[in-house]
């Protein structure tokens, strides 16, 4: 069967999850602060895939939303009745489509598009093309039955010979193949096996029987492992905080301690960057070349550090423009703000920007000065060129240029401390 160039993608996501012991859908569970739909739809993207269907279960509303918003199509499987009868449900929504499809997990975040392009390679000279692994415990994942580099069945672990358990080489879920060919095998499957179900594994025996070639190619294990536990999760985000870390230090991003450094997934890191150990960037944060952050900086969602900008220890930058050579070196926080050119805040100043029912703007200037220990009261505006005297509290825009102090003023009592003193002292 010639390949065709077109690309569509069919990402499961009806399982229960059940394991995950929690009412957020499991897919929607986030590694590296996206979720781990979003992490394979953003692979199958990077594969030029032109139409992705995710099926979800009847319940599945908060999972077809999320698919939906990431330009994905969904179809809904009315029962659990296997993997073959999932990739069923995307049938519909794939009846214009003419071309090859790849099949993909919703919880199998690692995948990587490096994979998919093996797979493809595969698919280039066979029919039909599968991921395997070997699995360190094999236990119950299919098993791959080959004869030199083709594939000649799958079986389920519990479905499985003495012998053919003994095979190492598992079955990752994923494959490729052409449309109509994987419906038309589709429509052959049964579910007389010992789990009464339908699976997908199936259409590799049935292909063969009927001379269609079905080619393998071997990933690691890491790749394609899924999750089912909140362990397994943590798992999952341990190798992706390690692949982040390694992506950015390759491309010339400063760490000592890396290992203690925790990236979001879509985190945009320019030249020159030097994170310090114990920083935790959450999603949506641009980061600009020359850039220092840490030790202990919490960068949160909707921060844009410009330039040469400076986060020091115990920072908390939120939803904020930090502008080129600006800097928040001391135990800060700065929420919903915006912060001018090479403009100074000193240690312990505050953005007060919520008052318990709204949130409010802070816009700083350029080249400002803000003391330490200033509160900041939102929504409120300090001039380009000010300065702010330490310790005040601002509740009124600062003109231009201007010095504002807002503190009590300081009284100095000659010898009153020894007279208290005396007056403590019996
Ligand atoms: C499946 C494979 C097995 C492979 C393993 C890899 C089959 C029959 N077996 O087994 O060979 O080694 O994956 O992890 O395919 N799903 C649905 N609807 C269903 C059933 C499953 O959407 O009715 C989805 C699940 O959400 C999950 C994926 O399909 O994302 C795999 O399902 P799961 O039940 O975990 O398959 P396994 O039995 O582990
Ligand atoms: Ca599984």
């Amino acid at each position: 069967m010639v390949k065709s160039n077109k690309l569509a993608c069919i990402v499961l996501a009806a399982g229960k999850g059940t394991r995950m012991k929690s009412s957020t859908p499991k897919v929607l569970h986030k590694v590296a602060n996206k979720t781990m739909l979003w992490h394979v739809l953003n692979v199958a993207k990077s594969a030029k895939v032109q139409e992705v269907v995710t099926v979800v279960s009847p319940d599945g509303s908060q999972v077809a939303k999320a698919a939906e918003e990431l330009s994905s199509k969904t179809a809904v499987q009315k029962k659990q009745l296997g993997t073959g009868d999932a990739v069923l449900a995307a049938k519909a929504a794939l009846k214009n489509f003419n071309g090859d499809v790849i099949i993909l997990y919703g919880d199998c975040p690692l995948i990587t598009k490096e994979a998919i392009k093996k797979l493809l390679k595969i698919r280039e000279k066979f029919d039909i093309a599968v991921l395997g692994f070997d699995a360190l415990e094999p236990g119950s994942y299919g098993r791959l039955v080959t004869e030199g580099n083709e594939l000649k069945e799958i079986v389920e672990a519990k479905d499985a010979t003495k012998s053919q358990k003994e095979i190492s080489l598992c079955n990752s879920g994923i494959y490729a193949l052409d449309a109509k060919l994987l419906f038309n095998l589709l429509s052959k499957v049964k579910n007389n096996n010992s789990k009464g179900e339908y699976y997908l594994t199936d259409i590799v025996k049935i292909a063969a029987e009927q001379k269609i070639k079905t080619g393998y190619a071997v990933v690691d294990e890491e790749i394609v492992q899924g999750v089912n536990s909140k362990a397994e999760l943590a798992d999952a985000e341990a190798i992706m905080q390690e692949r982040l870390c390694i992506k950015a230090l390759e491309a010339g991003v400063t760490m000592t301690a890396p290992e203690t450094v925790f990236l979001s997934a879509d985190t945009k890191l320019g030249k020159d960057v030097t994170i310090k150990p114990n920083v935790v960037i959450d999603e949506n944060v641009v980061i600009g070349s020359g850039v220092s952050i840490g030790p202990f900086a919490h960068i949160r969602p909707g921060t844009k550090l410009g330039n040469d900008s400076k986060i020091g220890n115990f920072v908390e930058v939120k939803a904020s423009t930090i502008s080129e050579g600006a800097k928040i070196n001391h135990l800060s926080y700065v929420g919903d703000a915006e912060i001018g050119k090479e403009s100074n805040i000193g240690a312990g100043t505050i953005t007060c920007n919520y008052d318990g029912f709204k949130k409010h703007k802070t816009q700083i200037g350029d080249n400002v000065f803000v003391g330490s220990d200033v509160a900041l009261v939102a929504p409120v505006k300090l001039g380009k060129g000010s300065i702010i005297g330490a310790g005040s509290i601002i509740v009124d825009d600062v003109d231009d240029n201007a010095i504002s102090i807002a503190r009590a003023e300081q009284k100095n009592l000659a010898g009153r401390a020894t007279k208290y003193r005396k007056t403590k002292k019996k």
